[in-house]
């Protein structure tokens, strides 16, 4: 029988002359695999650390034509990358300053159909920077080598860059304060030196389970963002009146309804914070609301964050649900269009019902939107609110273009003509909703708005509704249009 494996790696890792590339490759890996117990540790680099003799000449100090990893290893080793499991074979960096140390493990892993060692580092240093290049699964570290950093020091940088990358400390070092440090630098693992080629595949199986979960798990999540950053830039639709009751929250609820639809999904945010009302409108609940995320929202959001945030309707609505009331003055301006823009990248739509009052929330949300639905009423102070709104509007940064006039609760016979609205507000009116006290409140009362309620299908007030979701999406299609100007350069640089 030939020698057992830990007399080949201690042998090699000891002060003796690398064998051959010939000789070193008769010893694996039949006799590797035979390894029983743990021969006594030869000595290491680590040794040094105790003042023990310096078995190999430092890395520092090998010469300009020392073996590069690629004259080390790969001219007599075939490296198929398919193991016969089907699997791809588990990427070993070996980060050790004693070439010997790196030989033998390269050599003892060499026929291993499960391993490849994809490189060799010789300082902590240059095993960062080399897991940081080559992106290995498992990283077999030495714990003291000349440089700046150590193998504990190494192990939490990485660790840090890239968690999903596992580490096995080896060292002589049967310390337990050594192992802790480890530990909490993020080594997965810690085996004596040298180890058993038993024991050294068994820790790299176990730490490459690890770190392939941890990178499916990482590239599942790229893929979803990557997803959702490819979706619609999607669109704000701010519902807005400077009169409470004038029936916002009634219009922003269905048309949520309506604009929703499996390739354009809609969120509706309740934005009236204080005693917000969307929620009872569809009859949901939700254990998180828009204040929950807004705690959040100094940070970048993260789509998994805002999706547990979110309530769904049966119908396929998505909402962020107002908050408790006392809760309400906790969410600033910043993070409510922090919101409103994180959503936008998830929903083609987003349509966020207001409280009349202009609250900085309120001013966020029409600073931030694509469109705006101002709602009016026949009567003369909402007219004369309105007025005034309009009159402010630029300094709000509300722009008429963006704007769309909608008289709700309409009747020809009585209150201000829509026509004479139009000539007071000097704006024309996108749609007039007629009054009927009785759909909405048999919706509300329900908890299914009407435009949801098949039986009320037939009704004025969920055509206008309708009209009023193509003047959005006519408006939206027109701020999109390129200008004159713009479509000009176009064709000259067509032509
Ligand atoms: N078109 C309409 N006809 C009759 N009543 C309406 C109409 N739209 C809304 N309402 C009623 O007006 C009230 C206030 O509506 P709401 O949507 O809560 O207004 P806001 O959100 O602007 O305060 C509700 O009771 C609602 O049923
Ligand atoms: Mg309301």
């Amino acid at each position: 029988m030939g020698r057992s494996a830990e007399e080949a790696v201690s042998e090699i890792a000891a002060s003796q002359p690398a064998p051959p590339k010939e000789a070193a490759a008769a010893t694996a890996p039949s006799e590797m695999s035979q390894a029983t117990g743990h021969p006594a540790a030869a000595p290491s680099s680590d040794a040094r650390a105790g003042g023990a003799s310096v078995a190999q000449p430092a890395p520092t100090a090998a010469p300009p034509s020392a073996p590069t990893y690629a004259q080390e290893i790969l001219p007599t080793r075939p490296a198929p990358q398919i193991s016969p499991h089907g699997s791809r074979k588990i990427r070993l960096l070996v980060v050790d300053d004693i070439p010997q140390t790196r030989q033998s493990i390269i050599r003892a892993l060499r026929f291993h159909e499960k391993c490849e060692v994809i490189g060799t580092a010789k300082t902590g240093d240059e095993g960062v920077k080399m897991a940081l290049e080559l992106l290995p699964d498992v990283i077999i570290m030495d714990v003291n080598m000349p440089g700046s950093l150590d193998g504990i020091a190494a192990t939490a940088v990485i660790k840090q860059k890239a968690p999903w990358i596992e580490i096995i400390i080896l060292t002589v070092q049967d310390d337990v304060d050594y192992m802790r440090k480890a530990m909490m630098a993020g080594a997965r693992d810690f085996l004596a030196k040298p180890p058993m080629i038993d024991d050294l595949v068994l820790a790299i199986t176990r730490a490459s389970q690890h770190s392939m979960e941890a990178q499916a798990a990482r590239e599942a999540l790229e893929k979803k963002k990557e997803a959702q950053r490819a979706l619609v830039q999607g669109k704000i639709i701010t519902v807005y009146s400077p009169r409470g009751g004038a029936g916002c929250t009634t219009l922003a609820a269905n048309l949520a309804a309506v604009m929703h639809s499996p390739e354009t999904p809609v969120v509706i945010v309740d934005g009236s914070l204080q005693f917000g009302d969307i929620a009872v409108l569809y009859n949901l609940q939700s254990q998180f609301t828009i204040f929950d995320l807004a705690m959040q929202a100094n940070d970048e959001l993260e789509l998994e964050v805002v999706e547990q945030m979110l309530a769904r309707h049966s119908s396929g609505v998505h909402m962020l649900i107002a908050p408790r009331p006392e809760q309400a003055e906790q969410i600033n301006s910043l993070q409510f269009s922090a919101i409103l823009r994180r959503l936008s990248t998830m929903y083609p739509y987003v349509i966020v019902d207001t409280t009349h009052r202009l609250t900085d929330t309120t001013l966020a949300a029409l600073d931030c939107s694509d469109v705006d639905v101002l709602v009016g009423l026949q009567d003369i102070p909402t007219i004369a609110r309105m007025r005034k709104f309009l009159d402010l509007a630029p300094a709000l940064n509300v722009d008429p273009a963006r704007s769309l006039l909608v008289i709700n609760a309409y009747d020809s016979k009585a209150g201000v003509p829509d026509a004479k609205i139009a000539q007071v507000l000097k704006t024309k009116i996108a749609a007039t909703l007629p009054r009927d006290l009785g759909t909405t409140i048999i919706s509300i009362n329900r908890g299914v708005p009407f435009t949801l309620n098949p039986e009320l299908a037939t009704k004025p007030i969920v055509a206008a509704i309708q009209e009023l979701k193509s003047a959005i999406e006519q408006r939206l299609r027109d701020l999109d249009a390129p200008s004159e100007e713009e479509a000009e350069t176009a064709s000259k640089k067509a032509a």
